[in-house]
């Protein structure tokens, strides 16, 4: 008896968490309609779909991009970014998420750039949402809530959070505040139990000084492609 495994037995090494992101980055291109303008939103999991979507560049009019960092890859691979105010509506949304349940509602914002993916979600008929198993949670709330605030409004909208029963704290970079795509200034927020996405967005998005809560059910998303080790799920909601 020796240590080595049959080839045709062998269960097959699992999935790393970037290969997971390929593959549904590439899946996310089943949903994209020949022809038109693309709505496309940010981070890791994004950029593999933007990858993916360069693939298929000549068959669409191009995108409209959520943030900064999405715009300048989308422009590096050759597919024409749009301005949102230019287009009426858009056929497809894909981005990721921290955290999804299972009706849909998302957490995002982990990217700093939950604002202009708020905006992009409503104007498109439909949200892919594309994340691996880990962002599948029962009750929104695990992964740090991200809220942008105006600056001036920090403080209050913190004490805010902490009557609720929060920890808010300040997103800092090199030591500084974070300052998003739009000027303003990040709070990320534990210690929630979202049971009521709706209520929750409704309440914080009035907060004064509150740009956009990170909480995602009104622009909940319709599909989700769930990269898990036995391949790309496909969840409706
Ligand atoms: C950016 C976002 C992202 O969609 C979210 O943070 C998930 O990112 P990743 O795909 O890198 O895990 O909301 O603001």
């Amino acid at each position: 008896m020796t240590n080595s495994m049959n080839p045709d037995t062998a269960a097959a090494p699992a999935l790393t968490q970037d290969q997971l992101k390929t593959l549904v980055g590439q899946a996310a291109l089943n949903y994209v309609v020949p022809g038109d303008i693309v709505g496309v939103g940010t981070g890791s999991t994004v950029n593999k779909f933007i990858d993916a979507l360069a693939t298929m560049k000549d068959q669409i009019k191009g995108a409209v991009s959520s943030s900064v960092a999405s715009t300048e890859r989308l422009l590096a691979l050759g597919i024409p970014v749009f301005d949102s105010n230019d287009v009426s509506r858009l056929s497809v949304y894909i981005d990721g998420a921290d955290e999804i349940d299972g009706h849909g509602n998302m957490v995002k914002g982990g990217g700093a750039a939950l604002t202009r993916e708020k905006i992009v979600a409503a104007q498109s008929d439909r949200f892919v949402c594309i994340a691996d198993e880990s962002k599948l949670v029962k009750t929104l709330g695990v992964f740090p809530l991200p809220v942008e605030v105006i600056p001036m409004a920090t403080r209050r909208v913190m004490a805010q959070f902490v009557a609720k029963g929060g920890d808010a704290k300040l997103r800092l970079k090199d030591g500084r505040p974070l300052v998003t795509d739009n000027g303003q200034h990040i709070v990320d927020v534990t210690g929630l139990q979202i049971t009521d996405p709706l209520a929750f967005e409704a309440e914080v998005s009035q907060w004064p000084g509150v740009v956009t809560v990170g909480v995602f059910a009104f622009q909940r998303a319709q599909v989700c492609l769930l990269g898990t080790a036995s391949g790309v799920k496909t969840l409706t909601f």
